[in-house]
């Protein structure tokens, strides 16, 4: 089978489809045969090397896949060959066949194409729990989102209506980039510039935001600390610059700003409460199925366009979200 393979720390040059043996399911394991897979930011970390999202390598990236049941492992019950699944893979999703754990594999829902539904188990899952379980949501709360022309951004205004709805107001780092965040829903979208204050301030009436949802490492903080309402929480989910980034505000601040700091991590999630990833796998596609959620996808053709796909996220000019067909 064909798998798309990351030699070496880098970019497009050390990715290569190779042919490889194909991968039988363990315990508790499913395979895969992969229609179509997500493509997310995450694998360009991986890919250019960033600690702790290759641990090893030559490295086999791709996290959420779309196809049908090849085989079950021993143990697995509810679920046969043929079925039409979604999976959050611990990588290797990027393939013509995947393992992943049956816990993670979810069937379905008639009606939704996979295309669509290859979304969910990274990206939908992480803008779901983004908002609930690590924002705490409620109707009403005025939200500020980074990088809100991408994938993760655009999934998280598509969904902030079905939440109860509130006030959802993103940034880009290009405001070229502005247009595809307002496609998804936002009232407002500004640039991340030297205006970029005034601006939030302006959107909120000076009341602040209840809820930050910060993909930029620490680089933001200050920032979303100064727009924080009250009892506000910020979430930090993501350090696209790679490196390690600077530390924290001093105590004061955040006791000052009477903020609640939060981290989020899917991959954390799948090692540590699997079942919350699989929940929110199953709540996007039940989403998706009765039509209440539109969930767009950019397709790329086989696992070789996959390359200069990354190439546009690694380069912060992707709009929206990316899957490859294979
Ligand atoms: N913690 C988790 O479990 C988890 C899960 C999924 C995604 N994430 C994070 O959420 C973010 C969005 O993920 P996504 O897959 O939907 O990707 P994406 O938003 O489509 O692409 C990443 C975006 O990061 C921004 N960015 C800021 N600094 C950058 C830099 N130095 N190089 C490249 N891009 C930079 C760019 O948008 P702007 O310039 O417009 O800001 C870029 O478009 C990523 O940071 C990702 O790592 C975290």
């Amino acid at each position: 089978m064909r798998a798309l393979v990351m030699t070496e720390p880098g970019g497009a040059e050390h990715s290569h489809v190779l042919d490889l043996p194909a991968p039988e399911p363990g315990p508790g394991q499913v395979a895969v045969r992969v229609a179509v897979a997500g493509l997310n930011f995450v694998d360009v970390m991986a890919r250019r090397g960033d600690a702790a999202y290759a641990p090893s390598w030559p490295h086999r990236p791709g996290k959420e896949i779309a196809g049908t049941v090849l085989a079950t492992g021993p143990g697995v019950t509810g679920l046969a060959p043929g079925d039409r699944v979604v999976a959050a893979t611990h990588g290797g999703g990027l393939a013509e066949i995947a393992l992943a754990d049956a816990a993670l594999t979810v069937p379905v829902p008639a009606g939704v194409p996979l295309e669509v539904a290859a979304t969910a188990p990274l990206g939908l899952a992480t803008a779901l729990l983004l908002l609930t379980d690590a924002g705490r949501f409620t109707p009403g709360d005025r939200v500020l989102v980074h990088s809100a022309g991408g994938g993760i951004g655009g999934a998280v205004a598509r969904l902030l209506p079905l939440l109860g709805g509130g006030l959802a107001v993103g940034t880009v780092g290009r405001a070229a980039k502005a247009a595809a965040a307002r496609e998804a829903g936002y009232a407002a979208v500004f640039a991340r510039d030297a205006e970029l204050p005034d601006r939030l301030r302006e959107a909120t009436g000076g009341r602040g935001f209840d809820l930050v949802l910060d993909p930029l490492g620490t680089t933001a903080l200050d920032l979303d600390l100064d727009h924080l309402a009250a009892g506000g929480r910020i979430v930090l989910y993501g350090n696209p610059g790679g490196g390690a980034p600077a530390g924290l505000p001093p105590f004061g601040r955040l006791l000052g700003a009477n903020a609640t700091l939060t981290g989020f991590s899917h991959a954390g999630l799948l090692a540590a409460a699997p079942a919350k990833v699989a929940d929110a796998v199953r709540r996007a596609l039940d989403l998706l199925a009765t039509g209440a959620l539109a969930a767009p996808v950019t397709t790329v053709p086989g696992l070789a366009a996959v390359p200069a796909a990354h190439d546009l996220l690694a380069a912060g000019h992707a709009e929206g979200k990316y899957a490859a067909v294979l």
